[in-house]
């Protein structure tokens, strides 16, 4: 099944997340916290390499209801999965334990507590619109609302690079997957209308508009389970390393195409690298072809984004390229898969006005 991830109503969750607190915990919740989900128009692979990304937030929201309560224990219960996240303040809070979605929040608690952020004792009800597991970053708008939540609580804001990079250690301390920076920063700064340009080597930004008037992008879930923590990101992060070492620079953000050649003994590292190095300069091209309109070069970028992914850095799965090729095949001017891969969710751009009623049979 593939369906579109459609927009969801944030006003509808914040009614659900209130009533399930109060069914949990039998009280009402104090306030309420929201962080979305993310997908990737253009610039896959490349955050953990210093490059560009083009990322934009989904109309769809993860959303905590809290509580203070007395003393210094911590209680976080959600909708999505079983099992009660509870540990003390006053103890370490140590990676890996039990239920293991608990490993985002706990992680996101120690570290702003590490930050001076001491948010007291408190209840919490997790609630969420994104899909959990289809490469929108479900797990970085659970950190990032969590990070939110004690912020309020300790009466202090983080910068949102500050908040960004707790968040990422969050998930590459406790939840053990060496992911870049982009899925953070996005949840934090990106919003649904404009596309959030990033330079993850100085991470700085800026909003770059896709006038609705001219293109639509629809994001479609495979529905096929991705799972970044099976060791295929962790692997190609080290690839990533490891072709950089060996061409003697900081990172593959400083390589050129003239210098690939020099991997030739390498193929696999060569293939990677080039992936990286090819994908920053569409990153910035996409953003060229913005600034002029040009949407039928747009589409062409996304879909040697996805060649390039599945043939390079060969993290694409038969059924996504199927997935691509059908939107394409429905009027799209590009299509590419988003996130980290191996199943998860595509992006495609339309005209605006031009998609078909239905994509998909069944919709
Ligand atoms: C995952 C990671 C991100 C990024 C993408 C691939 O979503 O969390 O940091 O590396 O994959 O672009």
């Amino acid at each position: 099944m593939t369906r579109i991830v459609a927009p969801a109503d944030t006003q509808l969750l914040d009614v659900r997340t209130r009533r399930g607190f109060g069914a949990r915990f039998g009280r009402a919740a104090e306030f309420v916290i929201t962080a979305p989900g993310r997908a990737n128009l253009i610039g896959e692979h490349t955050d953990y390499n210093d490059g560009y990304v083009l990322p934009f937030a989904l109309a769809r929201r993860t959303a905590i209801a809290v509580s203070p309560r007395e003393g210094r224990a911590v209680c976080f219960s959600s909708a999505l999965a079983r099992g009660d996240v509870e540990f003390s303040l006053d103890e370490p809070i140590v990676p890996r334990g039990e239920p293991a979605w608990g490993d985002y929040v706990r992680g996101v608690v120690a570290g702003c507590l590490s930050a001076g952020l001491d948010p007291g004792g408190f209840d919490a009800w997790v609630d969420s619109d994104v899909p959990v597991g289809a490469g929108l970053s479900s797990s970085a708008a659970l950190e990032v609302a969590a990070a939110g939540v004690v912020e309020r609580l300790a009466g202090a804001s983080l910068a949102p690079l500050a908040k960004a990079r707790l968040c990422q250690r969050a998930e590459h301390e406790f939840a053990g997957v060496p992911c870049g920076i982009m899925d953070q920063m996005a949840s934090i700064l990106a919003t649904t209308d404009d596309l959030l340009l990033l330079d993850c080597r100085d991470n700085s930004w800026r909003q770059v508009a896709l006038p609705g008037s001219e293109v639509e992008v629809v994001v479609v879930d495979s529905e096929l389970p991705h799972d970044l923590g099976q060791g295929e990101f962790a692997l190609r992060v080290e690839q990533c390393r490891e072709a950089a070492r060996r061409l003697g620079v900081r990172s593959l953000r400083d390589a050129t195409r003239e210098q690939l050649s020099a991997l030739a003994g390498y193929p696999v590292l060569q293939r990677r690298a080039q992936h990286v190095v090819e994908e920053n300069a569409r990153v910035l091209a996409a953003v060229d072809a913005i600034r002029t309109n040009d949407w039928t070069h747009l589409g062409v970028l996304l879909d040697e984004s996805h060649q390039s992914l599945r043939d390079l850095y060969e993290v694409s799965r038969p059924e996504m390229d199927d997935l691509a090729g059908s939107l394409r095949c429905a009027g799209a001017l590009g299509a590419r898969m988003t996130g980290g891969g191996f199943g998860g969710c595509a992006v495609a751009l339309f005209r605006a006005g031009s998609r078909p009623e239905r994509l998909f049979s069944g919709e």
